[in-house]
């Protein structure tokens, strides 16, 4: 058997495979392209999808790649497992062969099996196959052709023996060659090869790709039976480098070593538990470059939320060895040196990390600590009590007093072989929920009315139409049967023009009127079950509706305010797509929001935009605006849609029909919002705000049209208060503020001055109040309406002076302020503490402060016990 390390393996691999005429073929992105149907890139097989399918064609019938992958999150998820076993992780490579139509079974079989046995030269007594037991023919190419012995080839079912990356796509039987390491984690002597404890190890699987699973699950057959195989890097590296763990390759043990010095502990002699954290560490600190690399950013959803998972487990283990951000760092950095020669987007990844994880680690470091503490403690309690559930309203009150992650609790559970009662937690979210919505809006509305069907929305077409009420809801949601003149209510009605608050676009206002009664709607709502509410105070109706609905009315949107909100919403459109072009592709939209004033656009990008490149995007919006193309709206089939790469939320579900906006050549979104006919209505477009909402996600907000105006006014209005109040021109306004920032430090530095010379002054005069006893010298003296600073001044002016007592001496302060509180401070030199003299204080005083040995203070609102203060501490002196 060879030894080779992790470079010249890929290269020996890729190397055989071109000798059988297999195109090179570079590893694809992390994040699959154009394909939401997984989160992460999770095979070798992923990037050429299409060419199993047949939707496109291949340019090549054979290929060989080496792909970096990951498994967490979605149909296969590993991140569990990693650190309980030697051999899973989140982020992994994985070697692979693939023929598009080409070759089948029979050479797959034999690739593999002369790659092993021949290149690498493993010893083929100690290879164990699996196949399909459906799959007769696998397992006869590998009896009769290879000429593997029947005792070691395993039948097993679709469980083990049947690949498909996601819930849809190409699929097929599998065969899995197995590895007798001859060490079992568990300490297992006789086992066989379905056994889980690791001595056999899965090194590769070959997948006879034959057939397709459609979106409604059923399974149809591919165009040409094809091949898809992938042999775990990691593993096979183990074996050949004759180690008991993934983590002692080439791959891992450098951070592995990283982790043992910067601990000062032993990996493998220093107990399970450091184990564990340790292969987490290193798995987690891996994943998180390449995803870093990727402009993923942790975030609460998607992708973003596995990264924020991972990165707050990488978080926890390195508190738990005491390994600091700066030593976090330093191991990110260690992946940049053992991955960066094959991959150099690992720099790049660096760059993001260090900020990335900088900003997590600061923010969750604390409450992680506390969290973790309340929640150890917890299931110790629980272990003792033989419990093995974590009560919800336990896990409710970590998440909602201490920040603590739910999901952290599941992973600190799962090690503890705990589970969680999440639903009752989901109850406690669920009533806090409710609360605070109530707080905040009239919007638990959105969840009842189940009486009334969808309402038809023929906004897009009109603002104004002829429809019919068909009930009014009072503001509890309950159905009125009267309403009175001057009240808000609900009005619903089979078909509206009002387009409802809705994809991050604010709800129409307007009118509607009938005979006897009209409302003026402010705004525009639309419940979970599809129908419209329009929002607003009924007047004229005399205090009764025909009970007899429908009535038919006439509604009419405002006009002014839906030109306004199209052309914001329209404009958030080009500048998703200017951003895209000026800052990068990997912007990516998180939110927005589009209202009558303005508005406001989040989206994926790691830094803050510059002063140049907010100009340029602004620029360029304005070049779209002023080119005037027509916007287009068609409805279309997902998938045709999503093929005509129009922009959408990646994870985001989208059923049968989607409308797509299509603004010139340059965007084209899925979307539902409402839009100017041709961008030239937007007439102008200016960023008034860019500053951050979340890590890695930024937020422009901006105005458009006469909106502009309005801001410009009120930048000319403040400019011209300021200019007026200095008594200066438009044209001399920097000079002047320059000579009073000038003028300004002068003043302040004159009147630091006089107020220390003053307490100069004040210092001769104090020095001499002294008093003794034994060898300590103290000072207790009251003062009338001297700030805490004053006092402290005054300390310091005292202690600069040559007289000031050495040795243990005490200086105590109390100032009197509006006769309103009292305030103490103590100064406190050589064996004498002052925080206990604050406490005593404190106690005496009913107050509250503290501080240091040196220095403290406190204060109190029993203003009549100022003498108490002098008393108390005169006599603790004189006892001394
Ligand atoms: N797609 C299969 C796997 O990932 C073979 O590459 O196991």
């Amino acid at each position: 058997m060879k030894s080779l390390l992790s470079n010249e393996l890929r290269e020996l691999f890729v190397d055989y495979f071109t000798r059988k005429d297999h195109d090179f073929v570079s590893g694809s992105s992390l994040i699959p392209a154009g394909d939401d149907s997984i989160m992460f890139t999770n095979a070798g097989m992923v990037q050429f999808k299409d060419y199993f399918t047949g939707a496109a064609k291949p340019p090549f019938l054979r290929a060989v790649s080496v792909q970096k992958c990951m498994r967490a999150g979605g149909k296969h998820n590993d991140l569990e497992n990693v650190g309980k076993t030697s051999r899973h992780h989140t982020f992994f490579e994985m070697l692979g062969n693939f023929s598009f139509g080409d070759y089948f079974k029979k050479d797959a079989v034999l690739f593999a099996y002369e790659f092993l046995t021949d290149v690498l030269g493993l010893d083929s007594d100690k290879l164990y196959i699996t196949v399909n037991s459906k799959d007769e023919e696998g397992y006869s190419i590998w009896r009769d052709v290879a000429g593997v012995n029947e005792k070691k080839i395993f039948k097993l079912g679709d469980e083990t023996n049947f690949w498909q990356m996601g819930e849809t796509g190409p699929c097929g039987y599998s065969s899995e060659i197995f590895f007798d390491t001859e060490y079992s984690e568990l300490g297992h002597k006789e086992c066989s090869v379905d056994c889980d404890c690791g001595r056999y190890l899965e090194i590769w699987n070959l997948v006879f790709m034959e057939f397709n699973r459609g979106m409604d699950g059923a399974v149809s057959m591919l165009p040409k039976p094809s091949i898809d195989t992938g042999m775990g890097l990691e593993r096979i590296l183990r074996v050949l480098q004759n180690v008991k763990s993934n983590y002692d390759t080439d791959v891992f043990k450098p951070y592995i070593n990283e982790i043992d010095s910067i601990t000062g502990k032993s990996y493998g002699k220093s107990g399970e538990n450091y184990d564990v954290a340790a292969r987490v560490i290193s798995d987690h600190v891996r994943t998180s470059i390449f995803l870093s690399a990727e402009s993923v950013f942790p975030s609460n959803e998607g992708r973003g939320y596995v990264f924020r998972r991972i990165l707050r487990r990488l978080i926890r283990y390195s508190l738990k060895l005491g390994i600091s951000l700066e030593n976090l760092i330093y191991l990110g950095n260690t992946v940049v040196i053992v991955m960066g020669g094959f991959y150099p987007e690992a720099r790049d990844g660096f760059a993001v990390f260090e900020k990335i994880i900088s900003e997590e680690y600061n923010k969750f470091s604390d409450t992680i600590g506390q969290g973790l503490k309340l929640l150890e403690e917890k299931i110790s309690e629980l272990k003792g009590e033989k419990k093995k559930i974590i009560p919800g309203d336990f896990i409710f009150k970590l998440y909602d007093a201490k920040g603590f992650p739910v999901d952290m609790t599941a992973d600190v559970a799962s090690e503890n072989g705990l589970t969680l009662d999440l639903k009752k937690f989901d109850e406690l979210m669920g009533i806090q929920k409710r609360g605070s919505r109530r707080k905040k809006e009239k919007r638990g509305i959105l969840d009842v009315n189940p009486d009334f069907s969808v309402t038809d929305f023929y906004g897009y077409e009109t603002l104004k139409g002829s429809s019919n009420i068909t009930g009014i809801l009072d503001e509890k949601g309950e159905f009125a049967t009267s309403v009175e003149s001057g009240n808000f209510y609900y009005v619903i009605a089979d078909s509206t023009p009002f387009y409802p608050e809705g994809g991050g676009q604010s709800g129409d206002k307007g009118v509607i009127e009938w005979t006897g009664g009209s409302v003026s709607v402010t705004n525009t709502y639309k419940t979970k079950n599809g129908v419209i509410l329009h929002y607003g105070r009924i007047f004229k109706d005399n205090g009764t509706v025909r009970k007899c609905f429908p009535i038919k009315a006439e509604f009419c949107v405002d006009k002014k305010i839906r030109k306004n909100v199209a052309s914001n919403h329209s404009a958030v459109h080009l500048l998703q797509a200017s951003l895209r072009k000026i800052v990068g592709e990997h912007v990516s939209q998180q939110g927005s929001y589009v209202d009558p004033e303005g508005l406001r656009f989040d989206f994926s990008h790691g830094k803050p935009l510059t002063d140049s490149e907010i100009r340029r995007i602004e620029m360029l919006v304005n070049e779209y605006i002023f080119s005037d193309a027509e916007v287009k709206t068609e409805e279309l089939n997902t998938s045709v849609a999503m093929d005509s790469g129009a922009l959408h939320f990646f994870d985001e579900k989208y059923e049968g029909k989607v409308r797509v906006v299509s603004m010139g050549d340059y965007s084209k979104e899925f979307c539902g919002g409402t839009h100017v006919s041709r961008v030239g209505e937007i007439g102008f477009f200016k960023i008034t705000g860019e500053s951050s909402v979340a890590s890695g996600i930024r937020r422009i907000e901006a105005v458009t049209g006469f909106n502009y105006l309005n801001f410009l006014y009120i930048e000319e209005d403040n400019m011209n208060n300021i200019i007026k109040l200095l008594d200066s021109s438009k044209s001399d306004i920097y000079n002047k503020i320059i000579k009073l920032f000038y003028s300004h430090e002068y003043l302040e530095k004159n009147n630091e001055d006089l107020r220390s010379k003053l307490s100069d002054l004040e210092a001769e005069r104090l020095i001499k109040l002294f008093k003794s006893v034994e060898n300590v010298k103290y000072l207790i003296y009251k003062f009338k309406n001297i700030s805490a600073d004053g006092i402290k001044d005054l300390i310091n002016a005292l202690k600069s002076r040559h007289d000031f007592p050495k040795g243990d001496s005490a200086v105590i302060f109390i100032s009197l302020i509006n006769d309103e509180k009292l305030i103490y401070i103590v100064s406190a030199g050589g064996s004498i503490d002052a925080s206990k003299i604050i406490k005593l204080i404190n106690a005496e005083v009913g107050g509250k402060g503290g501080g240091k040995r040196d220095f403290s203070q406190g204060g109190s609102s029993f203003v009549e016990k100022i003498n108490n203060i002098e008393n108390m501490v005169e006599g603790l002196f004189a006892r001394a």
